[in-house]
């Protein structure tokens, strides 16, 4: 993990051709908490792998003859332009798998001219990331109902203040579930309260510790301001999961659709008449996901659910899709299917486990030449031309089933 001297492109991509390969050196190199937290899903982990096996299972059919070379993966999005069809998701607590992640992360998106999305609970402030990434600074919020939403309308000032540009509301954390792989680590309870593993593992992980030396403890950045300064850690972490999360109602992203004025973007939904909902409401977009496998292990991967959501929405609003994308060929199954743009979590952070703070840099640059690839093999010319790519799947669209 990290290197004295910024390694290139090329040299990093002998060692590290993909994001697999970037998850293996984690699985091996990475503290074993760290590693667990990032990966671990909801139940069994069957959400995380239906993620896969479905995007796996999608064939993309290649016309050759009419493309001279390669063409741009650039993309649109609300009046702005970015240059990959690709977004880092919003991930509380980034810092567990190295401390800084907030900002290794927001740095890489500025560069590379992508959207980043700081989570509430991330470990960084949204003016602190304004500042590294004014650019491309996304902003994601749960429900926070304290106060009659209070802390929520506070939040979204300040989003706005320092031009955030789009806010994505979180629906599908209606309760907080369990993941297993990560309590049996050691994370997830309600206090903080390392076990001897973890200790061993921050002991015998130079570069995990050299992180946490230079960049702190990850702690709930945002949040602090609305906490007494005598606050501990175990009062941070019981204020987050008493006030933080929750159902959302239809009538409260209302509210927060009503305050908040530049582009809002619902993230969670499935189920098709949800997405009607959301463009009733005026959502500029959302976000197709079951949040990586990590809620309830039986939700029906996000892929599966695109193409009824595509259809529903008709144009209406730009849709997104996450869960399980790790290259450029599931980034064109997506745009196939009709997704605008995609994002992805543990791509990013298996990505800081293996390189470190140059880690998200590479992998955006991996999954935006991958795609540019996939789109040239297809013949497609830009990432709107995807939509005309044909695909082969077993259908499994839930209209059926109405
Ligand atoms: C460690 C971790 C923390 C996450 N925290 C949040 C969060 O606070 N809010 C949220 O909306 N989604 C959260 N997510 C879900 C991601 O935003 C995204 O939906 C998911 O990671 C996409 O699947 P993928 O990891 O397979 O790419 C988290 C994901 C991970 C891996």
């Amino acid at each position: 993990m990290g290197t004295a001297k910024t390694a290139s492109y090329d040299e990093l991509r002998m060692r590290f051709p993909t994001v697999d390969t970037m998850r293996d050196y984690a699985r091996t190199h990475a503290p074993h908490f760290a590693f667990e937290y990032a990966d671990g899903g909801a139940g069994c982990d069957a959400g995380t792998t239906r993620n896969r096996t479905a995007l796996d299972a999608i064939e993309l059919l290649p016309r050759y003859g009419a493309l001279a070379e390669a063409g741009s993966t650039e993309i649109s999005l609300f009046d702005q332009r970015y240059a990959a069809p690709i977004a880092i998701s919003p991930m509380g607590t980034p810092g567990i798998v190295l401390p800084g992640a907030d900002r290794f992360l927001a740095q890489a998106a500025q560069a590379a001219r992508v959207p980043y999305t700081l989570g509430m609970i991330g470990g960084a402030t949204v003016e602190e990331m304004a500042a590294l990434a004014p650019d491309v600074l996304w902003f994601q919020m749960l429900r926070c109902s304290l106060s009659d939403h209070k802390i929520a309308f506070d939040l979204m000032r300040r989003a706005d203040a320092c031009g955030v540009r789009a806010l994505v509301l979180t629906m599908d954390v209606p309760v907080y579930t369990t993941r297993p792989r990560a309590t049996l680590a050691g994370l997830g309870g309600s206090r903080f309260s390392p076990n001897a593993r973890m200790m061993w593992d921050i002991a015998t992980s130079p570069a995990w510790f050299a992180a946490l030396l230079a960049n702190g403890i990850p702690r709930f950045a945002n949040l602090k301001k609305y906490m007494p300064p005598s606050a501990s850690i175990n009062d941070v972490i019981a204020f987050t999961q008493r006030e933080i999360g929750g159902a959302f109602s239809w009538e409260e992203v209302a509210r927060y659709r009503d305050f908040w004025k530049r582009p809002l973007v619902i993230k969670g939904i499935l189920h098709p008449q949800d997405a009607e909902k959301a463009v009733a409401l005026g959502a500029d977009g959302i976000i197709v996901s079951n949040h990586g496998g990590r809620q309830v292990d039986a939700l029906p991967a996000s892929i599966d659910c695109l193409p009824d959501i595509v259809k529903a929405v008709a144009g209406r609003t730009t849709v997104f899709l996450d869960s399980g994308i790790r290259s450029g060929s599931d980034i064109v199954r997506a745009l196939a299917l009709g997704a605008n743009a995609t994002f992805a979590g543990k791509a990013f952070l298996w990505s800081l486990s293996a390189l470190g703070a140059e880690g998200p840099a590479h992998a955006i640059r991996i999954l935006q030449e991958e795609t540019r690839a996939t789109l040239a093999q297809l013949g497609a010319t830009s990432v709107a031309d995807a939509q005309h790519v044909m695909t082969r799947h077993i259908p499994r669209s839930w209209a059926a089933l109405r």
